[in-house]
Parts: C-alpha cells; structure tokens; sequence
C-alpha cells in the first residue's frame, strides 16, 4: 500500500494534458512525470539507431537501458540534452507505433512507477490511470475536439518556426488517437472512476481551476496539520 498521492490525466495526443498536469504539480509542490517523453525517448533511439519498429525485445533492451535525467523542462539522455528533438511530429507518430508492444511497456512500467515520491506525483500519458498508477488519488481523462487539438499543435510548431499544415496534423493526430486506443495492451482509454473533462472551450487557468477543485476535494495536497504561524 502506498499513501503517496497521484494525480493522473490521460487522454489523445495534443489535448495539453501535459500543460495542466504540470502545472497541478507546480500548484501543489508535487513531482511530475511525463510518461510520453519515455515512449518518445525509445523512439529517438530506436530511430538513431535504425532499430526496427517491430523488433520488440531489441525496443525493450533500449528502454531497459536508457539513461535519462529530468530537470525541469530539459531531457537529458546520457547526458546530451534532446527536449526539443524529442517534440517532433515523426518522432511522435514512431513512439505511438512502438507503444503497442508489450514487452516496452513492461520494461517502462517500474522506471514510471519509481517517480512516484513525497508529497507527490502528478503524471500525464495514455494509462496512468488504468495501468500504471491504478490506485491513483485522482483519474482525469483530459481530452479536447481533434481540430482544437491540431490547431493547438500547428500554434506550437509555428512558434517554434516549423512547417506544419492544419490537414496534415489533424489526420496524424486522428491516426495516432485510433492507434493508441486500438492496442490490446494498456490502449488509450478513461479509467472506470476517471472524471471526463473536454478542454475544447476551456483556457488552461480555467482548466487547471477544475483539476484543482477535484484535487481540494479528494483532500489531494491538503497537510492535515496546519502549518506554523510566525509572528
Ligand atoms: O503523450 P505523447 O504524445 O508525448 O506520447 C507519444 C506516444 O507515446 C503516444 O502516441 C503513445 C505513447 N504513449 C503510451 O503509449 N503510453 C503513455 N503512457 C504515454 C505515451
């Protein structure tokens, strides 16, 4: 049994789960974890070392060995930074198609859970809630319409001066969605005691109000003591 709580958002690619995830984490104190960044990782490597997406134990042994820091925003593997290398559409698209096989899952599963530390973790992928973290204090299924979702994405690659049309990245998302939630093992999908929030017509301050309400009252982040008073 373990008293440590976690907060898990699930949902499709592009929904800014990972911003309101973070941003609950940073509210209550909490550590966070990015579960795609893994997936994504594996992908980096699989594709740097022109490993075959269907060669499952070769995946695994990758994930098994990958050396991987966070540090606030930055990813570091084996020491070389690779946030932004990770971010990429084809990269995206590879760590989806690579997320089906269960032996890389199995060898992602301890290394997530081990994020889980005092006074907390708020985390964001496709079975947080379901898989990973079952006894979560809170589930939430985040999601958001698909062409909100690609036009949020096209604003990010834009500002980041990368070519990106609206067609194209609402028929990769769509895809990518229909993959993850087509997989036998651990696929895309709301836990049975998840809330559902569709974040379509939400800002993130007005998002984060309503993570933030069902957080106070699961008593999630709240000290039972009351802290010192100076004078
Ligand atoms: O959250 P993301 O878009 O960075 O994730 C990239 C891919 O990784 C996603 O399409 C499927 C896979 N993934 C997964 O299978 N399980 C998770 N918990 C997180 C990501």
């Amino acid at each position: 049994m373990n008293n440590i709580p976690v907060i898990a958002i699930d949902g499709p690619a592009a929904s800014g789960k990972g911003t309101v995830a973070k941003g609950l984490a940073k509210a209550l104190g909490f550590h966070y974890l990015e579960s795609g960044a893994l997936y994504r990782l594996v992908a980096f490597v699989a594709q740097r070392e022109s490993i075959d997406p269907n060669d499952a134990p070769a995946l695994a042994q990758v994930a098994s060995a990958l050396q991987i820091r966070f540090i606030e925003d930055q990813i570091f593997l084996s020491g070389q930074e690779v946030a932004e290398q990770l971010r990429v559409e084809s990269i995206g698209n590879l760590a989806s198609q690579i997320a089906a096989h269960p032996a890389l899952r199995r060898a992602l599963l301890e290394r997530q859970r081990a994020f889980r530390a005092a006074p907390g973790l708020s985390c964001d992928g496709r079975d947080m809630g379901t898989v990973v973290f079952p006894d979560a204090a809170l589930k939430v299924f985040y999601t958001a319409r698909v062409e909100v979702r690609a036009e949020r994405r096209l604003k990010q690659l834009k500002q980041k001066g990368l070519d990106a049309n609206l067609a194209d990245l609402s028929r990769d998302l769509a895809e990518r969605d229909a993959r993850d939630a087509a997989r036998a093992t651990a696929p895309l999908a709301a836990a049975a005691d998840a809330l559902i929030l569709d974040a379509s017509d939400l800002r993130v301050d007005q998002a984060l109000d309503v993570l933030m309400r069902w957080a106070r009252e699961r008593q999630i982040g709240v000290t039972t003591t009351a802290p010192a008073r100076g004078n």
